[in-house]
Parts: C-alpha cells; structure tokens; sequence
C-alpha cells in the first residue's frame, strides 16, 4: 500500500542523499554538440501534486534541454485534435529498438513503431503541424500555460546543433515520406522538430507541465485537453515504449508510465496522485539517464507509489 505523505520533500531529500554516488555516472548526449559539455554531476528532481503544488531537491529548477521529453506533450495535442485518426500515422507498440533506428521502418511500410521513437515522434509533430500550422510553437504555448513559466523558449544553440547533426532524423523523415506518411515538406517538418527538441525546462516546469497526464486529462486551468480514455492511452504508450529498447527494465524497475530525453530528464506519472521530473545529463547506452532512472526506482520504491 502506498505510504500516505504530507509532503514530499523528505522522500526526495532521501532519494538525492542516497543516488549522490550516481551522479556523474554516464556519459552526455555528444551526438549533439550543444550537449556534450553538460555536467554530468548535476542532478535535480520534482514532484506536481494534481493542485500543483511542487516540490524539490537539487538543481530542480534549472532549465536543461527537454529533448524526447516533449513527444509527450506533441502525442497529447495532436491526439488531442486529431482523435483516433492519428493511429493511422503512428503505433503503439514498443520498438525493441534504439530511438533513432530505421530498420523496422521499411519492414513496416513507413509507420512508425510508436509516436516516442524518433520516427514515430516525426510524425506526430508532422500531423500537429498540419493541424495547428505551427507545431512547435503550440508545444512551447502549451508547455508555458501548464507550468506557469512564460520563460519558457526554445534554445537556438542546441536546434542549430541538431540541424548540423540531422542526418538521421532527416533519413528517417524522407524515407517515411516515401511511403506518403509525410505531408509537410521534410525540411518544415525538421525544422519544427529540432525546436521542439530544443525547448528548455526545469524539472519543475516539467512536472508541472505534465499534470494533465496525472489528473486524466485536466489541464491545469481545469479545462479538459484529453478524454479520461485518451489520458489513460498517453500513459499506456509511455509505460511500454517511452524509455525505447529499456521500457521493460524501466517498468520492472520504476513501475510508472515514463518518458525520457537525451538531455538527461525523465518525466514519470502517478495517475491519480502526482508527477514526477528527474534530471541528470549523463545517460547509458540506451539514453535514459543513469541518475535519474536510479532516483524514479527508489521513489517508487520508498513510496510504493507506482501503477502496480
Ligand atoms: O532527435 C534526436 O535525436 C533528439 N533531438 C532527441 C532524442 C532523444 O531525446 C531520445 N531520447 N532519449
């Protein structure tokens, strides 16, 4: 049974006295420049109760750059639009395979496995895109409404640094144009992708930003942005495929729908009772950071606060 708390704040003060030791562990994103020289030992983590009040320890309220942590939020509002139309463009079944892989695209006619890989998060933002004509710019709206922070922006540094470095996402973009799961001109789409990417937030923006994942599809000013079943379908996909090839061991260990990015952040939900945002750059070979995922095992763990 879940411990009843009433706060937080000691359970995270414990978590970051005791995972101090792994951060520093693993290595940053040096595929993309602008990231390479983040410090590994930095570490931050908060919690959004469904009211949105938040708690934190360590660098929780330092902006770093969100990354894959935003197909969460992409996924949300084309679904959100879009309706069940979207499942034409993308799955919902975890890939087995690293994020940025083309090789089951081909076998599987340009449909990405699931809207958290890059292709499949290529093709949402593709969709929202034409949905909203400016897709990043309705993510960065969204992100800065739900956490409150109109600082929020995208970082031009790191959306140049994975333009220079674009060759595989833009593979990817191509190749699935081919099959005519594209409709944007690829250079839009990838435009609109790397900003997106690019967005920098704290842990407490992020947890914040995420509430509606928790509060089955309320958005903070209590409008309704998903249905309580579509609420529960963004959860289902982030616990099976949001930590990519290590979804498995991220629900044996964690036990929450989960989302990570190569910035080092997780976004992890409590359905029902809370979020949860981790942040540590350095990263193992699958991309999921090594603090961050340790912190989000012995929170669940500490609190059994977990879908299980
Ligand atoms: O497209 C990329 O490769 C990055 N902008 C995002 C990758 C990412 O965060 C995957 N996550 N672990």
């Amino acid at each position: 049974m879940a411990i009843m708390l009433l706060s937080f704040l000691p359970v995270l003060e414990r978590i970051a006295e005791e995972i101090e030791g792994l951060a520093g562990r693993g290595r940053p994103a040096d595929y993309i420049p602008a990231l390479a020289a983040a410090d590994t030992g930095r570490f931050g983590m908060a919690v959004a109760e469904l009211d949105g009040t938040v708690y934190g320890v360590g660098d929780w309220q330092e902006p770093f750059s969100t990354q894959s942590v935003t197909k969460v939020y992409t996924l949300a509002l084309a679904l959100a639009r879009e309706g069940d139309i979207l499942w034409e463009h993308v799955g919902r079944e975890p890939s087995g395979n690293p994020f940025n892989s083309l090789v089951q695209l081909e076998y599987e006619n340009g449909i990405p496995r699931n809207p958290f890989i890059n292709a499949g998060a290529l093709a949402v933002t593709d969709q929202l895109h034409q949905l909203t004509g400016d897709a990043s710019g309705a993510l960065l709206d969204f992100l800065r409404e739900e956490s409150g922070n109109p600082d929020l922006d995208f970082d031009r540094d790191v959306a140049a640094s994975e333009t220079d470095r674009g060759d595989r996402n833009a593979a990817l973009a191509h190749f699935m144009a081919s099959y005519g799961n594209i409709v944007n001109p690829v250079p839009t789409l990838l435009r609109q992708y790397f900003r997106q990417c690019s967005i920098a937030a704290s842990c407490a923006d992020l947890a914040l930003a995420t509430g509606f994942l928790a509060r089955h599809g309320i958005r903070a000013d209590g409008s309704r942005l998903l249905t309580r079943s579509q609420a529960k379908q963004v959860n289902a996909v982030m616990l099976t495929c949001g930590t990519y090839d290590a979804a498995g061991d991220f629900a044996y260990r964690v036990g929450l729908p989960g989302k990570s990015g190569v910035g080092g952040g997780i976004i992890a939900v409590v359905p029902g009772r809370c979020t949860v945002c981790v942040w540590s750059p350095g990263l193992d070979e699958r991309g999921n950071s090594v603090a961050g995922v340790a912190a989000l095992d012995r929170f669940t763990t500490i609190t059994g606060l977990s879908v299980f």
